[in-house]
C-alpha cells in the first residue's frame, strides 16, 4: 500500500493500470507564473531563490496549488554541481547561465575538488527534506541532476550555447581529458542523487539536455555510458523502489539503448513520435513525453487536439507519463497551461475506460 494520496505517476512508473495519464510538466515552477516571479523578486535574484528552502519550498509547491498536477519537482538547477565545485555559478539579468572560471585543460580538471554533497550542496538537500514534509504525501517527489556530459559541456563551455564548440572541439579533441572530467562528475552526480533520496526524493529524473547535439557513436561513449553507470550504481545503493527518468533531448533515435540501461522511464522530446517510441521499447520502459511546448502559446482548441493527439498515438498501453518535451517556456500564460490539464484529464479518462 503506498502511503501517497496520489500514486498515478508512480504506477505509471512501474507501468501499473491507473484511472487516467499522470501528468507533470517540466519546469512547472517557473518565471510564467506570477507568484513565482513575486518569491523569485522576495529572494532577490534566481540563485539566492535556490538557496532558501522556506523559499524554494514556496516555489515548488506554486504550481500544485495551481494545477491538479501528479508530481512536484525538488526546485533547484542542475548547475549547482559545477558550482559547488568551485566554477562560480552566476546569472545576468535577462541571460542564461554563466560561470567564472571554465575547465579547459588537465590542470583544470586535475583541481577540481572531490565535493562532500552534505556540506557544498547542503542547501539542496535541505529543500528536498522541507518539500517532502510540506507535500505530506499528496503526490511523489522528483529529485534531479543534469547528466555528465550536459554538465561538462556548461563546464567547458563556461556558459550556455546552441553548440557547445568548445565541449565538442574537446571531446574530439583530447577524448581522454573529456572521460576525466566525465568520471569526477559522475562520481559526484552518483553522492548527490542518493542523498536527495535520503533526503526524501520518491522518484529521480536525469536531464541530459544536450545530448542530441552529439553524433551516433559520441552519444553512447560521451553521455549513454555515464547515465548507465549512474543508473547501475543508483539501483546498488538505494534500497527502495526509486525509480529513475533518464530525459536525453534530441534522443529520438536512441531509445533502445537508453531503455537498455535499466532506466524506468525514457524522457522524449516533441520531434518523436510517441507510438512509434513506444512500439520501439515495447513494456520494458514507461515513456514521459512529448507535447511542444509551443503548443501552449496557441487557443484552447489546438491544445486539445495536440493532447488528444499524443495520448491516442500512445495508445490504451500503461507506462505513459504525460509532460512537455522540454520546459515550459515564460511566455506562457497559466491558464493554457489549466486547459492542458483539464485535456490531459479528459481524453485519458476516456482512452482508460475504453481499454477497460
Ligand atoms: O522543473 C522545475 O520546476 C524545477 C526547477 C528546474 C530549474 N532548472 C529552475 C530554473 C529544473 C529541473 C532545472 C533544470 C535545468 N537547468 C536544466 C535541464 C532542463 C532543461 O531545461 O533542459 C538546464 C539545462 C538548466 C540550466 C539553466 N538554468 C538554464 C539554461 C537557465 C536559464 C534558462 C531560462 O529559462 O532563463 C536556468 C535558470 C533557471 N532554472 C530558471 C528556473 C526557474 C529561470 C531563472 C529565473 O527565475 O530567472
Amino acid at each position: 500500500m503506498s502511503i501517497l494520496a496520489n500514486d498515478r505517476f508512480i504506477k505509471a512508473l512501474s507501468r501499473e493500470d491507473v484511472d487516467r495519464t499522470p501528468i507533470w510538466i517540466m519546469r512547472q515552477a517557473g518565471r510564467y507564473l506570477p507568484e513565482y516571479r513575486a518569491t523569485r523578486k522576495q529572494a532577490g535574484d534566481f540563485l539566492a531563490l535556490c538557496k532558501n528552502k522556506e523559499l524554494c519550498c514556496e516555489v515548488a509547491l506554486q504550481p500544485l496549488e495551481r494545477f491538479e498536477l501528479d508530481a512536484a519537482i525538488l526546485f533547484s538547477d542542475i548547475l549547482t554541481i559545477p558550482d559547488a565545485m568551485g566554477l562560480g555559478l552566476y546569472f545576468e539579468a535577462g541571460e542564461g547561465p554563466k560561470f567564472k572560471k571554465t575547465i579547459n585543460n588537465l590542470s583544470d580538471v586535475e583541481s577540481l575538488p572531490e565535493i562532500d554533497v552534505h556540506k557544498d550542496l547542503s542547501y539542496v538537500l535541505d529543500a528536498v527534506s522541507l518539500i517532502r514534509y510540506e507535500l505530506n504525501n499528496r503526490v511523489p517527489l522528483i529529485g534531479f541532476s543534469g547528466s555528465p556530459w550536459t554538465l561538462a559541456a556548461y563546464m567547458i563551455e563556461g556558459q550556455g550555447s546552441k553548440t557547445f564548440s568548445k565541449a565538442k572541439a574537446m571531446l574530439y579533441q583530447d577524448p581522454t581529458l573529456l572521460h576525466m572530467l566525465l568520471e569526477k562528475i559522475t562520481a559526484c552526480v552518483i553522492n548527490y542523487l542518493v542523498a536527495q533520496v535520503k533526503s526524501g526524493a520518491q522518484v529521480l529524473q536525469i536531464f541530459d539536455s544536450w545530448g542530441g547535439l552529439l553524433s551516433h557513436d559520441s552519444y553512447s561513449e560521451f553521455s549513454l555510458k555515464y547515465l548507465k553507470n549512474i543508473v547501475d550504481k543508483l539501483k546498488l545503493l538505494i534500497s527502495e523502489d526509486v525509480p529513475v527518468i533518464v530525459y536525453t533531448k534530441g534522443g529520438g533515435q536512441w531509445l533502445s539503448k537508453i531503455a537498455s540501461i535499466n532506466c524506468d522511464c525514457i524522457g522524449i522530446d516533441w520531434t518523436t513520435n510517441i507510438g512509434l517510441a513506444r512500439e520501439e521499447v515495447g513494456n520494458s520502459v514507461s515513456i514521459q513525453g512529448n507535447l511542444d511546448p509551443s503548443v501552449l502559446l496557441a487557443d484552447r482548441q489546438t491544445i486539445r487536439r495536440e493532447v488528444k493527439k499524443i495520448l491516442m498515438a500512445y495508445g490504451p498501453n500503461n507506462g505513459h507519463i504525460f509532460n512537455l518535451g522540454h520546459g515550459i517556456t515564460p511566455d506562457v500564460d497559466p491558464e493554457r497551461v489549466k486547459e492542458l490539464i483539464h485535456a490531459v484529464h479528459e481524453f485519458s479518462f476516456k482512452s482508460h475506460l475504453r481499454s477497460c
